[in-house]
């Protein structure tokens, strides 16, 4: 039986390395795997540059005072793709109800520290700042909360003397971009059950 590829919308903010692991690791022919088929930002960034130079359609929705607004157009830019599995791969904003009413159980988000330590927007700086000897990276469902939901995949890296927040960031990110591959990957999208649930 032939698996059709699991169809991803990515959420970007920034300068889109992970994104960039994810489009250079995308199955080229044969059963399964993943296709990305459009990249949404809050902001026009270098993350955007690079779905375009890969051929993958590139939409900002503008941040605005009116989150709930926000979410809602957000939702409706991702839904025009219809799409079996939403990625946040370096996305800096919350996502609200508006959005997860109708993606909540199929967004998943990548985290730059084993959670539930260190949530939030500068998990590598709180977790050197704390002293940690080991972090790490984090896949996990997005929920209602502040990276809170399902863990769904970490990798451990320790933390070397001498690092600074970039240096252990990058080493972070070079985890986070085998980490998501190696399971966008393994990714199936289970249509028989009618759900459309995707598992790895
Ligand atoms: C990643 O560490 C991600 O977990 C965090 O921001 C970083 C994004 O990196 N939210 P890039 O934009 O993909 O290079």
């Amino acid at each position: 039986m032939s698996c059709q590829p699991v169809e991803l919308v990515v959420l970007v903010s920034g300068t889109g390395t992970l994104l960039q692991a994810i489009l250079d690791n995308q199955p080229t022919s044969g059963d399964g795997g993943y296709r990305v088929t459009l990249v949404v930002a809050d902001k026009e960034c270098p993350a955007l540059d690079r779905a375009r130079r890969a051929g993958v359609e590139a939409a900002v929705v503008e941040m605005e005072a009116d989150r709930g607004a926000w979410n809602a157009r957000l939702a409706e830019t991702v839904a025009a793709a219809h799409p079996d599995l939403v990625v946040s791969a370096g996305f800096m904003r919350i996502l609200g109800p508006e959005f997860l009413e109708r993606f909540q159980g199929r967004t998943i988000n990548t985290h730059p520290s084993l959670l539930p330590a260190f949530p939030g927007a500068d998990a590598v700086g709180d977790a050197l700042a704390y002293g940690v000897k080991v972090t790490g990276c984090t896949v996990h469902y997005v929920d209602a909360g502040v990276d809170t939901g399902e863990i769904i995949a970490q990798r451990a890296i320790a933390v070397e003397d001498g690092d600074t927040k970039e240096s252990l960031h990058e080493r972070i990110k070079q985890a986070e971009r085998e980490q998501i591959v190696a399971l966008l990957g393994r990714a199936q999208l289970h249509q028989e059950t009618g759900n459309g649930k995707v598992t790895f």
